[in-house]
């Protein structure tokens, strides 16, 4: 069966690959390679043995959308990755990020509507959420006004989603991610942040090898135990995990709604100190910081009640903090040596 992962050499569509692969779908991995590297299918090949099929295609590109649905007019499932993610440059460029976010996903839709199935598994976010009222955050919890055009894209995108399901063959799962971090086990694919890591976990493992100076916590004064923001840190292979589950869920035609929403952690929040402490131990060495203001737009707590993507997906996170930071620790010193 044929799968198209658009963003298929991303951080998350690379691991989302490796876990169809294994479990024998026929992958077409579509990627700008804008925030990507060619050598990500040699990874994926390493470890699963195959190399996908890959199409070098900007999604912004209409007739190039609708070329490849031509010629792969055996597609029974869509995994769209590709987008851009860094919140501050959304507010500097939020043209980019419409353009990105949501053109790319208006004209694969349009081209998966003429299919026979229509099958798509939409990377959404926890961000829709922003600071929910309760922890930890379930499904039904309320859409906030995004905070950042980036948000507001994956706002529009379940809503064009929503839409688009009213009136026509698409079936889709949305899936809310909390924090993605780690790397594969066999350190042979990764995350790869162009320039100064926005992220927490990559800005640490950089910042271990020394490549930055130091960390910078943005705050120690939430209302949290130590102050600082609590997040929901799921490691990239469970993560990846819970799409194959879901793909496999419409396949199956086991879905109870034309579109579906999970929440994908691990339904465990920790504090950034946390994450340093959980590093330190991992990596056996201090990590450099400092407590500087906190940074705009960050809200002060996020973490998944799970029991929905638990109970009706059968999916749970088994790896912990701890795995995805030895992983991305890992990860980061191989593509450095
Ligand atoms: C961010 C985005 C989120 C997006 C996700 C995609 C914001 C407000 N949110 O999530 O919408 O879906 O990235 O990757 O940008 N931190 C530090 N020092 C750092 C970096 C981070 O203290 O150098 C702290 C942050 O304040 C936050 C936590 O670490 O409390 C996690 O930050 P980050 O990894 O950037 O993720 P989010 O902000 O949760």
């Amino acid at each position: 069966m044929k799968i198209v992962v658009t963003g298929g050499l991303g951080f998350i569509g690379s691991h989302t690959v490796v876990e169809l692969q294994n479990e024998g779908f026929e992958v077409v991995a579509i990627d700008n390679l804008s925030n990507s590297s060619i050598e990500v299918l040699d990874g994926i090949e390493r470890i699963t043995g195959k190399k996908p099929l890959f199409e070098n295609i900007d999604l912004r590109e209409k007739a190039a959308v609708q070329e490849f649905f031509k010629k792969h007019t055996d597609v029974v499932g869509v995994i769209h990755f590709a987008a851009s993610k860094a919140v501050g440059e959304s507010v500097e460029n939020p043209l980019l990020y419409y353009e990105n976010n949501v053109n790319a996903l208006v004209y694969i839709l349009q081209e998966m509507i003429k299919l026979p199935k229509a099958n798509l598994i939409f990377s959404s976010s926890c961000t829709v959420y922003g600071q929910a009222e309760k922890m930890p955050i379930t499904e039904d919890a309320s859409v906030q006004p995004a905070m950042s055009p980036y948000g507001n894209t994956k706002q529009i995108g379940e809503e064009i989603i929503f839409d688009v399901a009213n009136v026509t063959n698409l079936n889709s799962v949305l899936l809310r991610y909390f924090n993605p971090i780690g790397a594969h086990s066999s350190a042979e694919i990764g995350e790869l942040p162009l320039g100064v890591p926005q992220n927490l976990v990559p800005f640490i493992t950089q910042t271990a090898l020394g490549l930055r100076k130091e960390l910078s916590v943005f705050g120690n004064d939430y209302p949290t135990e130590d102050g600082t923001c609590i997040r929901d840190y799921i490691h990239v292979v469970d993560l990846a995990k819970a799409h194959v589950i879901a793909l496999q869920r419409l396949l199956k035609e086991a879905n109870q709604e034309q579109v579906e929403i999970f929440n994908l952690g691990t339904g465990t929040g920790s504090s950034v100190l946390e994450v340093i402490t959980a590093f330190e131990k991992v990596s056996g060495q201090k990590l450099p910081y400092k407590i500087v203001p906190r940074r705009s737009g960050d809200v002060i707590s996020a973490y998944a009640n799970t029991d929905k993507a638990n109970d009706v997906l059968g999916w749970k996170a088994k790896l912990t903090l701890e795995d995805a930071l030895e992983d991305a620790w890992k990860w980061e010193k191989k593509i450095r040596s």
